[in-house]
């Protein structure tokens, strides 16, 4: 049986990873990945902004094993918000420090940080740091707030299945978050494990990052959740930009432009680039009908 197991332990097996590559357009990751360069991700953020959704662009790549490596993806970053600015397309950058060398020397990804910020500034663009697995979770907040001493442009992401996600919400007030119910592997010592119990964390965070005033980005394809959010907010007068609501590319599109045509702001967050790998079989676990994408993939010619 294919289980959420099974594709996250393949989202980082690097040997399969590195044959994989080849057979990516064969296995569907083309419908949730925008192309493998910025002007294809810039040219999918023009057509969706078109349908009044704005959106958040991610350079697909995780493993950085180098000084060099790091700093290139980096500079990538510092062009990808060039060609948004360019381009006048409305949207923002989500990266991951493991990208930018978190795993290699901390100075050396807060410093790649600075830089992408110092640009980002210049063309007054949000920049996200997606929360990665729990190994990073302390580094990543401490790498944010010193950031956040001198860049207000900046957020993060908080995973609901935490069992200490309450607590890093109050601490990031007037902050911006992503709020997620989270994405990796961790164990029952940091995390539930049962959906219920998720969802029910999830839904606390966001109320209680909404009603401190704080501005939530709610990504979540989930209705139920996005139902209550809506009521929630309507009964508590929270305004409609005190939060958004993000998918991820390919996923719920119809939904994604109801929920636009709402009047409510709903981003879409476009992965592209070559290291799709990860990302995508960590699509296939979070949803075993994804699989379908695949399999028709394989099937077609
Ligand atoms: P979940 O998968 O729990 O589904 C709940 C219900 O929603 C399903 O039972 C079904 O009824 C419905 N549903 C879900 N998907 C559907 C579909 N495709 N079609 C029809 N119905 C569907 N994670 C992380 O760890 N770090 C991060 O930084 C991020 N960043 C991020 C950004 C954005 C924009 C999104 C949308 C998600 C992330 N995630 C993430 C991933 C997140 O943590 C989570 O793993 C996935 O979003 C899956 O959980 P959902 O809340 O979408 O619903």
């Amino acid at each position: 049986m294919i289980t959420r197991n099974f594709f996250l332990f393949l989202s980082q097996n690097k040997f399969i990873k590195n044959k994989a590559t080849k057979w990516g357009p064969k296995i569907g990751a083309k419908q949730v990945i925008a192309g493998t360069t910025i002007q294809e991700a810039m040219e999918k953020a023009a057509e969706l902004n078109k349908h009044g959704l704005v959106c958040t662009v991610d350079h697909l790549g995780e493993f950085v094993y180098n000084k060099d490596e790091a700093i290139d993806s980096a500079n990538y970053c510092v062009r990808t918000l060039d060609a948004i600015a360019e381009s006048g397309v409305n949207c923002n950058l989500s990266l991951k420090l493991t990208q930018l060398g978190l795993d290699i020397d901390r100075n050396l990804c807060r410093d790649n940080m600075l830089r992408i910020l110092e640009t980002a500034k210049k063309h007054n663009i949000f920049v996200r740091i997606d929360m990665e697995d729990y190994s990073h979770l302390d580094a990543t907040l401490d790498i944010l707030q010193e950031l956040r001493q001198s860049y207000d442009s900046v957020g993060t992401a908080i995973q609901a299945y935490l069992h200490r996600a309450e607590k890093d919400v109050q601490n990031l007030k007037g902050t911006n978050i992503r709020l997620i119910k989270g994405a990796y592997k961790e164990s029952p010592e940091v995390a539930y494990q049962d959906k219920k119990e998720i969802d029910g964390n999830y839904l606390k965070i966001i109320k209680t990052h909404l009603l401190n005033g704080s501005y939530a980005a709610i990504a979540t394809h989930d209705h139920n959740i996005i139902n209550e959010v809506k009521a929630f907010t309507k009964e508590n007068n929270i305004p409609k930009d005190q939060f958004e609501f993000q998918m991820l590319y390919g996923f719920r599109n119809e939904l994604q432009k109801e929920i636009a045509n709402e009047g409510y702001k709903m981003r879409v967050y476009i992965p592209f680039g070559e290291d799709w790998y990860g990302y995508f079989m960590r699509r296939l676990a979070e949803r075993p009908q994804n699989v379908t994408f695949a399999l028709r993939g394989l099937l077609s010619k």
